[in-house]
């Protein structure tokens, strides 16, 4: 065993698809998976050479990349009707590929929002997260999976934002989907929760606030509540094992924040 396999595997002979698994939290979470004893990994993302390299370091035995694109209502299908076909059936959708401006204006403020960029903008964040729930769930409906749905919102999906409308509308509309699904899918056992991080040094970010590495970190400490660290994609993978584990076996219709407490400042 080594130091990054934990003793209480959590995911044991688990199936699971990780949308936007990469690069940043998606890439870390398909880490923790593996480490907890899942069966199979299917990373899917737009990325493919950086896709296929994750599901090689994770080992192919285990993980494997599949090229989807979630604005395409048929991709999807196909990514989760191959996977039930290879291992037999789906036990977790991590719904997490994301965008974070598709503009190269970093304001995308109210009064002059750009509405191609912001169409862009909801067709991934928004409409391909419907489409992995709706995907995921009919499979473990019709292969009578009581399984976990896992969706990434962000902390702004329960805040307003000084720029970026777009995508702060795009992460409201996921916890919308995340309360109505959890409702409609409660009777078949299936849970689906969210998870919404602050802020954390991955290549969304960066191109968001226009930061580099050492600059990102910055962005966290200068607004951090909680000190001692700066939050990583790992902080965020370790949550998502939760809701897609047993561990939270009656946790559903949950926005489940991991921002070290940095929400609480503007709520009050
Ligand atoms: N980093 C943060 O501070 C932060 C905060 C809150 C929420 N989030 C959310 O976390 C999720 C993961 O983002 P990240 O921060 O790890 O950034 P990231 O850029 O490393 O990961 C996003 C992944 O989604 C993939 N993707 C984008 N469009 C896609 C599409 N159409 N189809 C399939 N895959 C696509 C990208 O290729 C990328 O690999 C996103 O939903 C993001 O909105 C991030």
């Amino acid at each position: 065993m080594t130091d990054s396999t934990p003793s209480n595997k959590k995911l044991q002979g688990k199936v699971a698809i990780i949308t936007g698994g990469a690069g940043g939290i998606g890439e870390a979470t398909a880490r923790h998976f593996a480490a907890h004893g899942a069966r199979a990994i299917v990373i899917a993302d737009v990325q493919d050479e950086k896709g296929q390299n994750v599901a090689v370091s994770i080992g192919s035995n285990i993980c494997t990349y599949v090229h989807c694109d979630v604005c395409d209502e048929e991709q999807v299908k196909t990514l989760v009707d191959t996977t039930v076909k290879a291992f037999g059936r789906l036990d977790i959708m991590y719904s997490n590929a994301g965008l974070g401006r598709a503009t190269h204006k970093r304001e995308q403020s109210v009064l002059e929002v750009d509405l191609l960029a912001y169409d862009k903008v909801m067709a991934v964040n928004a409409r391909g997260m419907v489409a992995c729930v709706k995907h995921a769930a009919r499979a473990m409906v019709e292969g009578r999976v009581r399984g976990s749905i896992v969706c990434t919102a962000s902390v702004v999906a329960t805040m307003g934002g000084n720029k970026f409308v777009d995508y702060v509308m795009s992460k409201h509309a996921v916890l919308g989907l995340v309360r109505s699904a959890s409702l409609q899918l409660g009777p078949y056992g299936i849970r689906v929760n969210c998870v919404s991080p602050g802020v954390v040094g991955t290549a969304l970010l960066k191109d968001m606030f226009g930061v580099e590495n050492e600059e990102a970190e910055k962005v966290y400490e200068s607004s951090a509540i909680l000190k001692g660290g700066v939050m990583a994609p790992k902080n965020v993978a370790d949550v998502v094992v939760f809701l897609a584990s047993e561990d939270s076996e009656f946790v559903t219709g949950h926005n489940f924040k991991v921002d070290g407490g940095n929400s609480l400042k503007v709520s009050q």
